[in-house]
């Protein structure tokens, strides 16, 4: 368990320290010490980044004639907000610890009573993660030591401080100093940042970054509906930054305070079939996963249960994903039924109906909606495809990132820099490819420190030129990143490979 564990955070830092080695991922702030929950894309993380909008932005967009695209902006009107519940509800229950100042959030502090023979004589309190069972217990063994009570410790049970009775805030210790009595009771915290829109500073001024990007779908909904040729059933789909004060952002990219959302509403009648809309956007958002290269097997469903549920959902199912820290939520897929836009039409105004011409009818349509954060599918792109193999007995490190998604599609080596006629052939295949994908050129070093180079930033190709090219039949070498497998090809032969991969 412990080796497993081990393994896992090995494996998370080694991610980490690739990002920042070869240019993805970089802390925010990083030359006045970071800023905590925020991150900056380097040149290859903006590129993959890129790539996986467009490939969702393809596939949900372009590659349908029931969705249409959406950009809204980030800052709107305080009253969506207030419509949608965010002002009043959007918050988790946080506990403060008095002494440390450390704040916590509830639903992630949990605590356990230590019982000997049948009696408490004390709590334990351990962060939310794997091992967590095991270190209650190991801190509950300590408490009875420590006491010096004799007798059988019963086994902990776990409960998180949201489930913790009044009585027992006092009792609990804390996380940071291990003594109970500084933990405060549960209470709501507000994750929406606020700002404030023109000269006045007055609440008047009072503003909100966007949370999700969601709420600019609803409120654009009557628009795209006037303006276009959408019948029921249709989706609008939207990619957008969305802020959130998130109290403990964690784990990397994984849970950050300014992240991307790749959204989609699809609005259906009152009365359509919700549970199976329902289940094909699961099926979809599963079979796009593994398009982008995450393994089928990494993935899981996560029904949440009815008393779990979102103010404004009726019921939601999470595609989770296996990440080295553990099985987390990837993709939320939420039925929100017509919350959302009959809370508009009311606080609005407006009518938020549609004529639904097939079935002869006037209604508020409800929704099926699809939620995917940018940076955590990348998370998980990063960490599906981080390989460490054997090539000729050499240790190498790669990612085998899915082609759609890589930010090098292909890297053009002449075999010598100091031959001219290799150079400049070399060249015009770079620039003729250049005017469709994403290419590195790469000059210097021997050939095999350029192919690893090229593995290590998870460029599917190589392709070399070589005497053979300039002076023989004009065949290239074409490198497989992950076989390593070489054999020559035409440039006609390269131009209609790469067509067909790069879909
Ligand atoms: N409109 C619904 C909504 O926003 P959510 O479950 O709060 O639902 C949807 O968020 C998705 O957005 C999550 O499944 C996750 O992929 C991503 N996400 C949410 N909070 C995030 C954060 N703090 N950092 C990175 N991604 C986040």
């Amino acid at each position: 368990m412990a080796k497993a564990q081990a393994s896992q955070n090995a494996q998370m830092d080694a991610i980490v320290a690739l990002c920042k080695r070869r240019g993805f991922i970089f802390q925010s702030s990083e030359i006045y010490g970071g800023y905590n929950g925020f991150f900056d894309f380097g040149p290859l993380g903006v590129e993959l980044k890129q790539n996986i909008k467009d490939a969702w932005w393809q596939d949900m967009v372009h590659r349908r004639d029931d969705i249409e695209g959406l950009d809204s902006s980030i800052i709107m009107s305080p009253k969506i907000w207030e419509a949608s519940g965010h002002v009043g509800g959007f918050s988790d229950p946080m506990v403060d610890c008095k002494v440390s100042k450390m704040r916590y959030r509830a639903d992630q502090l949990f605590f356990s009573p230590v019982v000997v023979n049948g009696e408490i004589i004390g709590y334990v309190s351990v962060l939310e993660d794997e091992n967590m069972e095991a270190a209650a217990q190991a801190a509950a063994e300590k408490v009875k030591r420590k006491q010096g009570v004799q007798g059988e410790l019963a086994p902990i049970e776990l409960k998180d401080y949201t489930e913790a009775d009044p009585s027992q805030y006092e009792l609990i210790p804390s996380p940071a100093t291990r003594e109970p009595g500084s933990l405060t009771p549960p209470r709501d915290f507000n994750l929406m940042f606020e700002t404030k829109v023109g000269a006045l500073s007055d609440s008047t001024a009072l503003a909100y970054l966007r949370p999700e990007t969601a709420q600019g779908i609803f409120a654009n909904y009557k628009n795209v509906v006037d303006t276009g040729r959408v019948k029921i059933p249709f989706g609008i789909a939207q990619i957008g930054k969305a802020f959130r004060n998130e109290i403990t952002p964690r784990n990397f990219i994984f849970r950050s305070r300014e992240f991307e959302q790749m959204e989609m509403e699809y609005f259906i009648a009152p009365d359509a079939d919700w549970k199976s809309a329902h289940r094909e956007w699961i099926d979809w958002c599963k079979n796009w996963l593994v398009s982008v290269g995450l393994p089928e097997e990494m993935l899981g469903e996560d029904v949440h249960p009815q008393e779990k549920l979102s103010h404004y959902s009726r019921g939601t199912t999470d595609i989770t994903f296996r990440f080295p820290f553990g099985e987390q939520e990837l993709w939320g897929i939420a039925c929100r039924g017509n919350f959302d836009l009959t809370q508009h039409q009311e606080y609005s105004g407006k009518s938020m109906e549609i004529f639904d011409e097939a079935a002869k009818a006037k209604y508020v349509p409800h929704v099926v909606e699809p939620s995917l954060g940018v940076d955590r599918v990348l998370l998980a792109i990063l960490t599906a495809a981080y390989t460490e193999d054997e090539i000729g007995g050499e240790s190498r490190s790669l990612m085998k990132f899915h082609p759609r998604v890589a930010p090098y599609k292909i890297a053009v080596l002449p075999l010598l820099k100091n031959k001219p006629e290799l150079v400049c052939r070399a060249r015009t295949l770079y620039h003729k490819l250049q005017r469709k994908f994403n290419v590195f050129w790469d000059t210097s070093g021997a050939i095999g420190r350029r192919y690893r180079r090229m593995d290590e930033i998870g460029t599917p190709w190589c392709v070399t030129i070589d005497f053979d090219t300039v002076e023989k039949d004009g065949t290239v070498t074409l490198r497989d990143r992950d076989t390593t497998e070489q054999k020559r090809v035409t440039e006609e032969e390269l131009l209609a490979f790469l067509d067909d991969q790069l879909f």
